[in-house]
């Protein structure tokens, strides 16, 4: 399957899903890089790994306008798939709906806890003992709709959010390829 990573900055998930596209028995090849900030640094490592990608500012531009931009790029990349990989803005309802349950998200924590920012942070001033990522389906609400797949980490005495967050980030980057293969075979055989 054809697979559009949607990135807006480091891009370290990407890479991992482009990584493990290279292995034979993976389900998935990547198609397009696109990302809101022309100046993300995902967007060199794509490069560097012989993927097309699209950058354009959303700057001035509606929300609906903006996706449709990058709907026509997906679509012009025949792109079926498109996960979303420190994809920083909420995406409008109609994009959404353009890619029936096609689209993914990985997010910093054990959802439905911690939606939105400083995931890390919150779970350490909350005091939980455990903590993780998770990979959904996206739909219209901000880090909601069904859960593909988690991975729980510890949380260790004397972390703080950046030692917490690089032990997430071992673990999103082993469950994301894994999660988006198997919704892969699963939904296209
Ligand atoms: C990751 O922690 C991801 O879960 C969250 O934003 C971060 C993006 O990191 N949505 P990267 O750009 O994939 O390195």
């Amino acid at each position: 399957a054809r697979v559009g990573i949607l990135i807006s900055g480091r891009g370290s998930n990407m890479k991992a899903l482009i990584e493990a596209s290279r292995a034979a028995d993976c389900p998935y090849e990547v198609a397009l890089v696109v990302s809101n900030n022309p100046d993300a640094l995902g967007l060199e490592d794509a490069a560097a790994a012989g993927i097309a990608t699209f950058a354009q500012s959303h700057r001035g531009l509606p929300r609906e306008d903006f996706d449709a931009l990058m709907d026509g790029a997906l679509r012009a990349a025949r792109v079926e798939w498109v996960a979303l990989a420190g994809y920083m803005r909420l995406l409008s309802p109609g994009f959404i709906g353009g890619w029936r349950g096609r689209i993914v998200n990985i997010h910093p924590s054990l959802l439905p806890a911690y939606k939105g920012l400083d995931t890390h942070a919150r779970a350490l001033a909350a005091g939980e003992r455990v903590h993780g990522c998770t990979v959904h389906i996206v739909t219209p609400e901000l880090d909601d709709g069904p859960i593909v797949a988690q991975a729980e980490v510890p949380v260790l005495d004397g972390d703080t959010p950046a030692t917490l967050a690089d032990r997430v980030l071992i673990e999103e980057h082993r469950l994301y390829p894994e999660a988006l293969s198997a919704l892969i075979l699963k939904a296209d055989g």
